[in-house]
Order: C-alpha cells, then structure tokens, then sequence
C-alpha cells in the first residue's frame, strides 16, 4: 500500500516514458525464472498476457494450431476466449484449437502425452501447423492436478517437435503460491514463454508475458507491441513491493510449510467424511475432490456447491471447479498460518458433518 500510495504522489504515466522502476523490477523478475527465459513484456492482465503469447506463438511458429486441456481457461479475449472451454463448452473452442483431456491421475485418464499425440494427428489431418500447447500449471480449472511430471515432459516434447511452443500459464500458480515461485518448475513442462499476471501486483492491474529473447526479436522484428498502462510506474511499484515482500516474509516457504500442514489435516479428516475422494495440490493451492462413493469416484458437484454456501456462511470462502464443478479450490492468501489452516479444517469438518450428501446426488 505504502509503496503504491509513493508512487501515485510523485509521478503516474502510462509507458510512453520511460522509468527507471520498470527496468529495476524486469531485472529483479527475470531473476527468478531460468536464464534463458529473459525477455519481460507487459500488459495489464492475465488475459492480455494470454492473447500476446497466441501472437507471438502464432507469429514465431508460423503456425495457428493451440493445443489446450478439457476445462481451461486462459481469458475473456477473443483469442483467449476461443481456447477457454471452460467458458463455453468444447464446442465454443475455435477449430484451430485442440481439446486434450488433463492429466488426472486421480480418475486415471489416459496418459496426457497420448491425447496431445492425437491432437497433433489432428492438426497434421486438418492442414493445421501447430503453433503451442498452453497449459495452466496446477491445472485450476480442469480441478487441480499434479501430474507425473515425465508424462507432462513427453508430451511438451511431441509439441516441439512438430514445431510448436510450450506455454506456461502462471497466472494462478506463480509467484510462489505452489510452494515455489513458479508453477512450472518441477512440474515436466519446460516453457518457450511464461505468462503472470492476478497476484502480481497484489490487487493492482499488471502482467506480463516472459519468453525466450530470440522469440521476442522475432516478434519485435515485424509487429509493434505498445499498451498505454501496462507496465506503468503504479503499478511497477506493487509488483515490486510484492516480490520485495514475498521474498523479506519467507511467502515461498509459508506456502510449502503451511500447505503441507493443511493437506495434513485435511487426510486426517479424510477418514471419517466418505464424501472426500481425494486431497491435491501443492503449497496453499489445494484441491478437495468430493464424490458420491469413493469406489466409484462419481463427483458430487451439487454438494460441492452447497458445501461452498455453508463454508461462506461460516465466513470461509473456497470454491468449486472441475469437469464435475466437485472439487473444493483452496486458495488462501499466502501469509496463512497453521492456525488459519486450523481453522479452516474445523469449518470444513464441520459443514460436511452438518450437510451429509444425499444418496441421489450425481
Ligand atoms: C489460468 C488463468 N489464465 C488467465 C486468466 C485471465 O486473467 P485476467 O482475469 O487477469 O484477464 C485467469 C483468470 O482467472 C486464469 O485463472
């Protein structure tokens, strides 16, 4: 807040200007991915990031085909939007895009490397050239997965080889809530470009689209790329103070530490509530999956949804997301403690005491 008040009293342009603070903070960000990964362009939100790196993709590549898992979402623009069926169905997805089931280890759904295998037969059976495959890297909206890794590097390697790029969507996992500061690491995806954005600036409007420099040259080369406030002083300096504080409070380690004690607590609660299938996820990015049987696995999305209610009525909030709209989201803010977690596991415990599931639920 201090910081982003200071910054608002002495100067707020857009990017025309230059300023010394964007060039401290790329430096200070950059920092934290690979080296290769060393090119930092700004936009001012996660689906702006998005609908860069399709261009880029596309631009680079000479491609347009986008590979992209059954639930994603990846922006409200018309090119975000176009390979988000989590917004309106498989069928709302472009023709040049390919719908690959997640990898679920939990359901057991066929290797990921499998389907994109298929998606790139498709693509070369529809004259399409690839241009990426785009994931998410805790797979949020597909219902929180944490794949095998080699499944996820075979599949990263099919892409590239028919010529397409790996996206990384950090726009829910980065900046340190999985317990590390990016989502995609130690994840098997090995991105040609990283998109940031939501926590980036702790409630101010940023984000930004990292790549390797040779593709951004080779963008720059031929396409202009301006936007008025992306990367304006304001909110440069709640970037900064962000990454200042995730670093002087330890936020990385907190999100590890305390995660596991809350996925910890929530096994232990596991055995006396049938309704829980599974428990996922990593650091204070948690995902509570809530079935009808635990043989069966059927998801259980309507009690989802009234688990949701009783828990905002006790003033905890989660939500629900997945194929199944069954898996509870747990995404609390990154200075939770272990008794914050204490007292979510009693507010869980007791909303799926007092609201036992129906045996007709589906
Ligand atoms: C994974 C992912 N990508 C992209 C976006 C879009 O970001 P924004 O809402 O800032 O446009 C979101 C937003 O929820 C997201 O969760």
């Amino acid at each position: 807040v201090e910081a982003v008040q200071k910054q608002v009293s002495e100067l707020v342009t857009h990017t025309r200007y230059l300023h010394e603070s964007i060039l401290a903070y790329s430096e200070d960000l950059l920092g934290t991915l690979p080296d290769h990964l060393d090119n930092i362009m700004y936009t001012c939100t996660g689906s702006e990031a998005n609908d860069l790196a399709m261009r880029i993709a596309k631009q680079f590549t000479g491609g347009t085909g986008v590979i992209v898992t059954a639930e994603a979402y990846h922006g409200i623009t018309t090119e975000t939007g176009a390979i988000s069926p989590s917004l309106g169905g498989r069928e709302s997805v472009t023709p040049w895009a390919q719908v690959v089931a997640a990898p679920d280890s939990y359901r057991g759904t066929a290797p990921f490397v499998d389907g994109v295998a298929q998606a790139l037969a498709n693509f070369a059976r529809d004259g399409i050239t690839p241009a990426a495959l785009i994931v998410d890297t805790i797979y949020s909206a597909d219902g929180i997965l944490t794949p095998d890794p080699t499944d996820i590097t075979a599949a990263g390697q099919l892409v590239r080889a028919a010529g397409g790029l790996l996206i990384a969507d950090e726009v829910q996992s980065g900046f340190g809530r999985l317990g590390r500061m990016w989502g995609f690491e130690g994840s098997g995806l090995d991105p040609d470009i990283v998109t940031t954005g939501k926590p980036m600036g702790s409630g101010q409007p940023i984000a930004s689209v990292i790549a390797r420099h040779e593709i951004v040259d080779a963008f720059g080369a031929k396409m202009r790329y301006f936007s008025t406030f992306a990367g304006n002083p304001v909110g440069i300096a709640a970037a900064q103070a962000t990454l200042d504080v995730l670093r002087d409070d330890e936020l990385v380690e907190n999100a590890h530490e305390v995660g596991k004690y809350l996925q910890a607590g929530l096994r232990s609660m596991q055995t006396r509530h049938r309704q829980i299938g599974d428990i996922r996820g990593a650091g204070l990015f948690v995902g509570i999956d809530l079935v009808a049987d635990p043989e069966t696995k059927k998801p259980i999305g309507d009690y989802a949804f009234d688990i949701v209610n009783a828990m905002r009525e006790r003033r905890v909030l989660v939500s629900a997301v997945g194929a199944g709209r069954n898996v509870l989201k747990v995404r609390p803010p990154l200075p939770f403690t272990r008794s914050d977690s204490d007292r979510f596991l009693e507010v869980l415990d007791s909303s799926l005491t007092d609201l036992a599931p129906h045996e007709d639920r589906s």
